[in-house]
């Protein structure tokens, strides 16, 4: 499923060059992780024995939505520069229960942070949510993943309790 980008709040997205698009196969969700691996806080799921398995779950459970930067043509060459992924969100919406969605993974790629893309996959996430059912949305972040706290307050995410020595918990009503 492609969805046109909607681009009112940043200046910087032209309508035509970012998309978004929803990946439902392995092999296209194990090519973005990995396309973005650099990026992350923390690469533990990149570790052998654990990858495959992180992005099977992925697959299977979760929704991964991804942000697309369309290359144009090499006008000298006239061939087509490869696109590229500059930011991704996986999270769970099926716990029809406790109506809870849960946010497994969101990076942007270092050099497109701050651009307003960050936001835009959690506003997927929250209206994706919403449309199942669900009325909490969220994650686990590490203590010392300054610019994601800061980034999740600013959104208005709120830091609930400490899951373990290292992560916190937080949440938003949506
Ligand atoms: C956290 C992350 C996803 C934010 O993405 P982003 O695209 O840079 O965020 P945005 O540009 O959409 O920022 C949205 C708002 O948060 C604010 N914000 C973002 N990063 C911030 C920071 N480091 N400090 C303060 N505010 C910040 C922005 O200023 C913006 O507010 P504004 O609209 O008033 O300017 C990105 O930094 C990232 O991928 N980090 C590495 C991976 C990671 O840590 N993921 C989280 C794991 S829990």
């Amino acid at each position: 499923m492609i969805l046109k980008y909607n681009t009112t709040k940043m200046n910087i997205i032209n309508s035509k060059q970012f998309i978004v698009c929803q990946l439902n196969n392995i092999d296209e969700i194990t090519q973005a992780f990995l396309e973005l691996k650099e990026s992350h806080f923390d690469r533990t799921i990149y570790e052998e024995g654990v990858f495959n398995a992180f992005t099977k779950k992925i697959t299977q459970f979760a929704n991964t939505y991804v942000i697309i930067h369309k290359k144009n043509k090499d006008k000298e060459t006239n061939s087509l520069y490869k696109d590229e992924t500059i930011g991704l969100i996986s999270f769970y919406a099926n716990d029809e229960e406790k109506k809870y969605a849960f946010i497994t993974m969101i990076v942007v790629k270092n050099i497109w942070q701050k651009h307003g893309f960050g936001e835009k996959l959690i506003e997927i996430a929250k209206s994706n949510s919403m449309k199942k059912g669900m009325k909490t949305l969220g994650l686990w972040v590490h203590k010392e993943n300054n610019n994601a706290r800061s980034f999740y307050k600013k959104l208005g995410f709120i830091e609930q309790e400490e899951v373990n020595e290292k992560q916190i918990y937080l949440n938003l009503s949506i």
